[in-house]
């Protein structure tokens, strides 16, 4: 089949990384083509021989035109939350657009068990791996699990303050570094197999709120004590904190889903793509204490 690797949202943090392993991995660069909206945000990756071009899922016409003659399209979920079917609607364009230009496999960054999620956006997610499905093309959906740098949203502050008010009571996160994530997804993307596979990429240890702090405050040296709230109490101290209604809605979902235990799924995928285990997350708090305020 065509080798060439397509992938979207190539100016993302998720994208560049994916790229940087795909050369690290042997992948050469005219085998790898990074669609963006914002090309003049790649000229690094240009210079370095790596096809560079407009991709907008918005724009179906210009994405067929762009996905032309692509082996495999990664397909990175879009930022795109509004509390509507905005992104959905990406996603579904981007797919669209992979059938039209007739590529020869797909792939996808969703999140874990999508069905019985009880997060905001996991329908975005169903849906698009129900539309990737209908294709009946070769996939690989990558179900990726919670950044350890999502924690860089709120427990600087908490570190600063000594509380962190949390709602998700004894629910536990195998939260997973977003290079390790990266790194995987180049790794299953580099082999050409058609056969479709599905991975849930997450760290290999399922921590609580409590533990969490535990492990930030011995890297930061600073003092941090969970504040156990009600979801409703946590959004109206986000609320007060200038968080948009809709953002507010997906943190606290963000908790409800820990709470009900759906954040705590391990695999063993990571390991088995890369070859070693994933970061932990005592090593990232200290990789980064710096930016948690130590
Ligand atoms: N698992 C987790 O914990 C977690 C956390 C945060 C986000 N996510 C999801 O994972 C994705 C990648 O994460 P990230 O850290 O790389 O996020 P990020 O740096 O915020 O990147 C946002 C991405 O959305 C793409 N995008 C936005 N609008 C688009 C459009 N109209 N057409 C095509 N692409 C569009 C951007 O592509 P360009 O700018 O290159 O066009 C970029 O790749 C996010 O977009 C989000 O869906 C997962």
């Amino acid at each position: 089949m065509n080798d060439n690797i397509f992938v979207t949202g190539a100016a993302g943090q998720l994208g560049r990384l994916v790229i940087k392993h795909l050369l690290a991995r042997g992948v050469t660069p005219s085998r790898i083509v990074a669609g963006t909206r914002s090309p003049d945000k790649l000229a690094d990756l240009a210079a370095a021989g790596i096809e560079v071009c407009s991709a907008d899922f918005e724009d179906l016409r210009g994405l067929t035109e762009a996905f032309n003659g692509a082996g495999t399209v990664l397909i990175i979920s879009t930022d795109a939350l509004d509390g509507t079917d905005t992104r959905l609607k990406q996603h579904r364009n981007a797919v669209a657009a992979a059938v039209a230009a007739d590529v020869k496999r797909l792939a996808y960054t969703s999140l874990p068990n999508p069905d019985s999620s009880l997060l905001t956006f996991a329908p975005d997610h169903l849906g698009t791996e129900q539309a990737i499905k209908a294709t009946g093309l070769p996939y690989v959906i990558f179900r990726n699990g919670w950044y350890q740098e999502n924690l860089l949203r709120a427990l600087p502050n908490a570190l600063k303050s000594g509380q962190w008010h949390s709602a998700a009571e004894g629910g536990r996160t195998s939260y997973v570094g977003r290079e390790d994530i990266a790194e995987a997804i180049a790794a299953a993307l580099a082999t050409s197999t058609l056969e479709s596979r599905t991975y849930t990429l997450t760290g290999s240890e399922t921590l609580s709120t409590e533990e969490i702090a535990r492990l930030a405050s011995q890297a930061t040296g600073k003092p941090l004590s969970v504040v156990h709230v009600t979801d409703g109490q946590l959004a109206t101290g986000l609320k007060a904190a200038g968080i948009s209604e809709i953002f507010v809605s997906v943190l606290v979902s963000v908790e409800v889903e820990a709470r009900a235990g759906n954040l705590s799924i391990v695999t063993d995928h990571v390991a088995s793509l890369l070859g070693r285990a994933p970061r932990r997350l005592a090593d990232y708090f200290m990789q980064e204490k710096s930016a948690f305020g130590a």
